[in-house]
């Protein structure tokens, strides 16, 4: 047998053969060669806590995930023009985990095509084209999905939105313009919203897309009321509501199984992707009758993967472990576990400037000055570095990338979130002194 290949060459031979912007993690890299569960091992066989990876919902390699897909690809792997039971199951399982109205399901192969369709829903019902944008927002990696996404259009490379595209604040109540009184802030945001309704012609709405706890703009848990008041202004002017939940769906946030069920509201269509296939690559939407009968005027929607049998049987897997493994609950008490700890941290270290979250979606933000917020951007990345040489996985998001993101495999359980805090402890000490 060959002898593996060291991994600097892996990395020179990587330059060589592929795109020089697709980015890799840490400033010295890891080559991953095996996971399992929450661990990721690499070429010298160290074992990595990872903290990061929302994609292995339930754990890297899950055996009945796997075991599933191998069943289904020895057996057939084809497309939607057959019948198969198990897209029914898996579209009944799904829907079934939404709200009543959402009811009707169509499978596509990641969370950028999701997204896409979700939008071709929403103009084949409206009519209309004007989308509302949260800033800093990120909805995938397609054209249409570079135009909606200020975090891409506006960042370097960009060139800004099509004029069909409107931004409003990010609802961020620690770095945003309006932060003290909850209340006063998120009707303030929201009346931005309303705002930019008032600037279109009439009829010009198609609909509002965000994520129910905004990402890649770091990790925002929205104000109170605000969706409320921005689907009911949405929906007045003939717009339809789009959670994107690839980030956040599938009991993470731990209080729900859906992130958008924390803000008591139903969107009009929910574009999925990321956790739902555990690696393998499944998006999904889910929206009304009434809407999936809009898009039906004669042109047949078809993705040659989307719902394949393998697919499907991968997305069952996924769904029954979530349930039968009670990965919710287990998101809430470990999340709270870690969140107290981290909090305390934040009592201890003045570079902690804010910590939020809900179950295992956490943000901590580091700042050079409580007093001026100012991103402390070049100590976030040494933690993340630090951290990666202490064998545990983080990242970072938010405008300024001074974000600390927890957003690990399901199954991190209270002793690898005490290891967590623990270790961010011992880093911060040394990086703050
Ligand atoms: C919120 C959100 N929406 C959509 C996408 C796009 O998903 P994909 O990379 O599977 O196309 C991403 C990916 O990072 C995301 O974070």
């Amino acid at each position: 047998m060959n002898e593996p290949l060291s991994k600097a060459t892996t990395l020179e031979r990587r330059k060589l053969l592929l795109g020089k912007n697709l980015s890799v993690a840490y400033a010295e890299p890891i080559k991953v060669v095996r996971g399992h569960m929450q661990y990721l091992y690499d070429d010298d066989g160290r074992k990595y806590l990872d903290a990061y990876n929302n994609v292995a919902h339930v754990g890297h390699c899950h055996p009945q995930v796997v075991k599933a897909g191998q069943d289904q690809m020895a057996l057939l792997n084809t497309n939607t023009r057959y019948l198969s039971e198990l897209i029914n199951e898996f579209a009944e399982r799904l829907s079934g985990t939404l709200p009543n109205s959402l009811n009707v399901c169509y499978f596509v192969n990641s969370g950028s095509e999701a997204n896409e369709l979700a939008l071709r829903l929403a103009r084949a019902h409206t009519n209309a084209r004007d989308l509302i944008v949260l800033d800093h927002a990120y909805h995938g990696n397609t054209t249409s999905m570079i135009d909606i996404s200020p975090y891409k259009h506006n960042g370097p490379g960009g060139s800004g939105p099509p004029k069909w595209v409107h931004q409003v604040p990010l609802p961020d109540l620690y770095r945003g313009p309006y932060r003290a009184d909850v209340k006063e802030a998120s009707a303030r945001y929201a009346q931005h919203v309303i705002d930019a309704i008032a600037r279109l012609e009439r009829g010009a709405l198609c609909g509002f897309i965000a994520e129910s706890l905004p990402s890649v703009g770091g990790q925002i848990v929205l104000p109170a009321g605000y969706l409320k008041s921005v689907y009911s202004a949405v929906r007045n002017a003939g717009g339809v509501c789009i959670a994107d939940e690839v980030q956040t769906g599938y009991g993470r946030v731990g209080t729900h199984f859906w992130s958008f069920e924390s803000y008591e509201v139903v969107p009009d269509i929910v574009a999925l992707g990321k956790p739902i296939g555990n690696g393998h690559p499944i998006g999904a939407v889910v929206t009304t009758r009434e809407i999936a009968d809009s898009f039906d005027n004669g042109m047949e929607f078809f993705s040659t993967f989307g719902g394949n049998n393998v697919s499907c049987a991968i997305g069952l897997a996924v769904l029954k472990t979530v349930h039968d493994e009670e990965l919710q609950t287990h998101a809430r008490d470990v999340g709270s576990r870690m969140l107290k700890g981290l909090q305390q941290l934040m009592g201890r270290y003045e570079i902690i400037g804010d910590v939020r979250g809900s179950g295992l979606f956490i943000g901590v933000e580091l700042v050079r000055s409580r007093e001026t917020r100012e991103p402390a951007t070049i100590e976030a990345a040494a933690v993340v570095n630090r951290m990666r040489d202490e064998a545990i996985l983080l990242g970072t998001d938010g405008p300024f990338h001074n974000v600390l993101k927890i957003r690990p495999p399901m199954p991190f359980n209270s002793q690898d979130g005490d290891r967590l805090v623990e270790t961010l402890d011992l880093i911060l000490r040394s990086v703050v002194h």
